[in-house]
């Protein structure tokens, strides 16, 4: 794993640039997306880039990592609604090549399809991941398989209570959401995850530090021989 560490401004900066690189050298990069408020800096960036005509996304293709059930794509809180407003309304990408999991998945066999319209894309060449208090990456809660694909998961009241803040009460945040699994992550050929502040610091040691188990899923990307961290001095406090 690479750890960089900066202000925010500066590692979302150079986290910027690893899009401006791979969308110079394969314009029809296949990129991996996250929602959640640790990319919203990120995504202005890229999209202040593509104003000024340094990046193009106009033959790239994106899958997102996640989708709560239940929720379409018009509903403010879906993450298909978050992509499009914080994002893909701010770049030149197709928004028929955009994918974001269906909220309306019946079941793992019909989940897991997202696997292969991945594959059928060429496999995602950067996977931009978040990381929650307890983690879970995507929406990978703690003892998630290592070898899961995209398939439906109980969030944890965990992480229901850290989404709350988006909706109006604890009683309308989803129950359940589909989200890509750790294999389907581990398959992506590079990884970013980002982290920012004090509250993601003593998850940020364990990912780094800690041995990799699934009790800390993102401790697994330890597994991958492409992953760069991008941390503010906060996140990375308690790393030595
Ligand atoms: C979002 C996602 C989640 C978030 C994580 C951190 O698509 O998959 O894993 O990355 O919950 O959320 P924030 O960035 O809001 O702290």
């Amino acid at each position: 794993m690479k750890v960089i560490v900066g202000t925010k401004e500066e590692v979302v900066s150079q986290a910027a640039q690893r899009y401006v690189d791979l969308l110079a050298k394969k314009p029809d990069a296949v990129l991996g997306l996250a929602t959640g408020s640790t990319p919203l800096g990120l995504y202005a960036e890229l999209a202040r880039l593509c104003a000024e005509g340094k990046l193009s996304f106009a033959e790239a293709k994106s899958f997102n990592l996640d989708e709560y059930i239940g929720l379409d794509g018009t509903h403010d809180q879906s993450y298909r609604y978050f992509m499009d407003r914080n994002l893909f309304d701010h770049i030149d990408i197709k928004r028929e090549n955009t994918h974001v999991p269906s909220g309306f998945v019946k079941d793992d066999a019909e989940a897991e399809r997202y696997d292969a319209e991945i594959a059928a894309a060429g496999g995602i060449d950067l996977q931009l991941l978040g990381i929650g208090h307890n983690g879970h990456i995507g929406f990978n809660e703690p003892l998630t398989p290592f070898t899961s694909l995209t398939h439906i998961v109980k969030l944890t009241e965990s992480t229901r209570e850290a989404n709350k803040r988006f909706f109006k009460s604890i009683d309308e945040v989803p129950t359940h959401a589909v989200t890509m699994g750790i294999h389907t992550v581990m398959q992506s050929r590079s990884i970013i995850l980002m982290a920012f502040g004090e509250g993601k610091a003593d998850i940020i040691r364990k990912t780094v530090m800690g041995r990799p188990e699934i009790s800390v899923p993102a401790s697994l990307l330890q597994l991958h021989e492409d992953v760069t961290l991008y941390l503010d001095h906060e996140a990375a406090s308690v790393l030595n």
